[in-house]
């Protein structure tokens, strides 16, 4: 239907950082802001979509007309994934903390004789390649964003092989950008044999062109 391209499609989005425990009252975590995420949980939903959003600790309001799922830590946000499934699209816009610490103390690291404590880390599960690599439950179409400092397209093309998603969505986050945290954003859109280049935009603007391009995709597939 015109207006809602993505009537009757269920579409899965991930946002915002993710927290990582130290102990009962610390985390590691990052600056995402979850801005892009859930303007393309918002966008989807008004082009018709059945949308869940599953997202860690951000500042925003939920989008309405979406269910969203709040999640903290990377393993809680891949769990949440899953049990969202089946979707036509995945869209994994949420900066999951790379790395968790390997054992969560039980109460408060104290201050004292023995120094500053030392954490080890284990790598925490990438949500986009293991849903991207799922047999049967993988999505029609699976999209990944790619934050950036340097070779952007370029590391966005490998990252796109790598994960085994059909599309990447690459923004430039060097310092001076101002996209982390910000309200606009430059992106490339990366596919196996192209790349677009759309001119800086507001994150509501890119998140509803996103939309309206999954929407052809996902048509003519
Ligand atoms: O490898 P990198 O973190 O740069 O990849 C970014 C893309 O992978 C984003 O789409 C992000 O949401 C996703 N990702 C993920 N789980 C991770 C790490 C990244 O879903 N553990």
């Amino acid at each position: 239907a015109v207006g809602h391209p993505l009537k009757g499609k269920r579409v899965l989005v991930t946002s915002g950082p993710t927290r990582e425990p130290i102990d009962p009252v610390r985390y590691i975590s990052n600056h995402s802001s979850g801005k892009q995420g859930h303007a393309i949980a918002k966008a989807a939903a008004e082009a018709g979509a059945e949308v869940t959003l599953v997202t860690g600790p951000v500042s925003l309001a939920d989008p309405v007309g979406v269910t969203v799922v709040h999640v903290e830590s990377a393993r809680d946000m891949l769990a949440a994934v899953e049990a969202a499934l089946p979707a036509d699209i995945a869209v994994f816009a949420a900066a999951v903390a790379d790395w968790r610490v390997a054992s969560v103390a039980d109460n408060k690291l104290k201050k004292g004789a023995g120094g500053p404590p030392s954490l080890a880390f284990v790598e925490n599960p990438d949500i986009l390649a293991t849903i991207a690599k799922h047999g049967s439950k993988r999505p029609q179409l699976v999209v990944g964003f790619a934050a950036e400092t340097e070779a952007v397209v370029d590391n966005a093309r490998a990252k796109l092989a790598r994960k085994g998603c059909d599309l990447i969505v690459a923004n430039d986050v060097a310092p001076g950008t101002g996209t982390f945290g910000g309200d606009a954003n430059t992106v490339h859109l990366v596919t196996p044999d192209s790349v677009e280049t759309w001119d800086r935009q507001s994150k509501d603007g890119v998140a509803r062109a996103l939309v309206t391009r999954l929407a052809e995709m996902i048509a003519k597939a």
